[in-house]
């Protein structure tokens, strides 16, 4: 089953489409990684995936067209984003944050979502620890951590994460991506945009490098890392990591 399919995606913020023509395709189950500079249209392409940003083309998720789904039915039926900016709720508490990432299950009437919560704090023993403080205080690994969980809490099918080891330590990232494997293994698919191109392609199983609003290189994420154009341009030496 294909999680998520998007054609000849075009976006534009006005005059001209910064997204130029994209296909991107996320097999259920899979880990995609999506590559490129400062300014190709990552960002772009996963605002108009979830619906915030209006787009022509054609997005379907789970063989179902988006067209005319709104982006609160998207997130209820599992189309989930982490955004790049962490955006947490900074003076209220972990667990209050947590449980607002539930809150549109919880509208549809679910009550499972104390299970969901401690499923959660067994995935991040940190946020346990933490559950009382003020988001604000958090670290940034934390603060990644608790951005994933609220995702989590959401029941999410298919994750899009924006850059989700900005500004981390290499341990730290390390450790998120070895979280992202495992949310794969249990069945959620993701569509990663990673600065981090090695981190990314390490456990990922295709990758898409987009480049001026375009896909210049696609393939198994384990071709892309021996490239020689893609190491040149976006993984450098070996010993640089
Ligand atoms: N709200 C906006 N209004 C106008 N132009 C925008 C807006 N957001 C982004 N852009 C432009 O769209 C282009 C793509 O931006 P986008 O944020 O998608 O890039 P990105 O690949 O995510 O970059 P980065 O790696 O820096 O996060 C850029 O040229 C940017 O200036
Ligand atoms: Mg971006």
């Amino acid at each position: 089953m294909i999680a998520l399919e998007a054609k000849d995606l075009k976006v534009g913020y006005g005059k001209a489409d910064v997204l130029d023509g994209v296909n991107v395709k996320v097999d259920e189950g899979a880990i995609v990684s999506l590559v490129g500079p400062n300014g190709a249209g990552k960002t772009t392409l996963l605002l108009a995936l979830t619906g915030l940003l209006p787009a022509r083309g054609t997005v379907s998720y789970f063989g179902e067209p988006m067209a005319n789904v709104s982006v609160e039915d998207r997130v209820a039926r599992g189309l989930c984003l982490v955004p790049e900016r962490r955006e947490l709720f900074g003076d209220l508490s972990v667990s209050d944050n947590l449980e607002l990432g539930g809150f549109s299950r919880w509208m549809r009437g679910e009550r499972q979502l104390r299970e969901s919560l401690e499923e959660v704090f067994e995935r991040f023993p940190r946020l346990r620890e933490r559950q009382d403080k003020d988001a604000s205080t958090l670290s940034g690994g934390e603060r990644q951590m608790l951005a994933l969980g609220r995702a989590l809490m959401a029941a999410p099918r298919l994750l899009l994460l924006d850059e989700p080891s900005l500004g981390l330590a290499p341990l730290i990232v390390r450790e998120i991506f070895h979280i992202i494997s495992r949310l794969r293994d249990n069945g959620v698919s993701l569509l990663v945009v990673e600065q981090n191109a090695r981190a990314a392609l390490e456990v990922s199983d295709y990758a898409y490098v987009l480049e001026n609003g375009r896909v210049s290189m696609e393939g198994a994420a384990s071709d892309l890392i021996d490239n020689p154009r893609v190491i040149d341009t976006y993984l450098g030496r070996r010993q640089a990591y």
